[in-house]
């Protein structure tokens, strides 16, 4: 008996990966974060499959379902959103199979800052703009930030910031970001991204506030950083006709020219 961990994906049901749908479809039991895993996705379990929205539960109520499963020897598949690595809860009861030597795996999914940034139709890291995503959140009721995780901090950086859990903080948001970025600095907030209802709004460090609907509350991302409304910004080398590289060596005294595709 197996626990299978699977990043159910930000929300569309054909952006679940083939692994996890083919793991669901083979789980007698399915236990899914039922605030933000799409119904769609369950369609996948087996007919008669056990399938539990934990939402209501406590840890102990979730390791409840876990170790009834186990000893009937049946594969759970344990769904959450987006992806398992961010704000999935998964530590936890990752730590608690260890400690019953209950067997797990884990299948990755597509996290939400991707789908926001594909719904921008965005690259978060353009050349001479921003070369690293922050993804970040602000303290909420269940969750404080550690002391030097500041958003001053990482907005010091001039990083492309991906926020999350965050829309309710907003005007704190803005607040401690513009010192950093500038009032004229882009903002794009992706509510329900790839979701049909999926909303983009589009402003400025100065404007978001204003420019933020009613009714856009959780379950979106803030982005900030320059790289997201930019067209003055350099190419990247790699493209560049004159770049000497392992797949286009310029001459035959490259560096790369000895290597064959065989090497890489
Ligand atoms: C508990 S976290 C889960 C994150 C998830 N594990 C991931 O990989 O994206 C929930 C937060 O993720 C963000 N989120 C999740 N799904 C989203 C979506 N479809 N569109 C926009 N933001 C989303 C929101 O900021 C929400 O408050």
């Amino acid at each position: 008996m197996t626990v299978h961990f699977i990043g159910a994906g930000p929300g569309a049901p054909d952006l679940l990966t083939l692994r996890g749908r083919d793991l669901i479809a083979a789980c007698p039991v399915c236990l899914y974060a039922g605030s933000l895993v799409p119904q769609a996705v369950l369609a996948h379990c087996p007919q008669g499959a056990r399938i539990v929205n934990t939402a209501p539960l406590d840890l102990d109520a979730i390791m409840a379902e876990i170790t009834s499963a186990h000893t009937a020897g049946h594969d759970i598949a344990r769904l959450h959103s987006g992806d398992l690595s961010l704000w999935s809860a998964m530590g936890e009861q990752l730590r608690r199979l260890r400690a019953l030597d209950i067997p797990y795996t884990v299948t990755p999914g597509v996290p939400s800052f991707a789908a926001a940034a594909a719904a921008l139709g965005a690259e978060l890291t353009l050349p001479g703009l921003a070369q690293s995503v922050v993804l970040t959140r602000t303290s909420g009721r269940a969750s404080a930030m550690p002391a030097q995780e500041t958003l001053a901090n990482f907005a010091a950086t001039g990083a492309t910031l991906a926020l999350h859990l965050s829309i309710q903080n907003l005007a704190h948001v803005v607040a401690e970001t513009t010192p950093h970025y500038g009032p004229d600095c882009p903002v794009a907030i992706v509510w329900r991204a790839s979701w049909p209802d999926q909303r983009i709004i589009r402003a400025t460090l100065a404007t978001v506030e204003a420019a933020l609907p009613e009714g856009i509350a959780r379950t979106a991302l803030i982005l900030i950083g320059p790289a997201l409304a930019a067209e003055v910004f350099d190419e990247s080398c790699l493209y560049a006709p004159d770049y000497d590289r392992r797949y286009r060596p310029q001459s035959a005294d490259s560096p790369w020219s000895e290597w064959s595709e065989s090497d890489d």
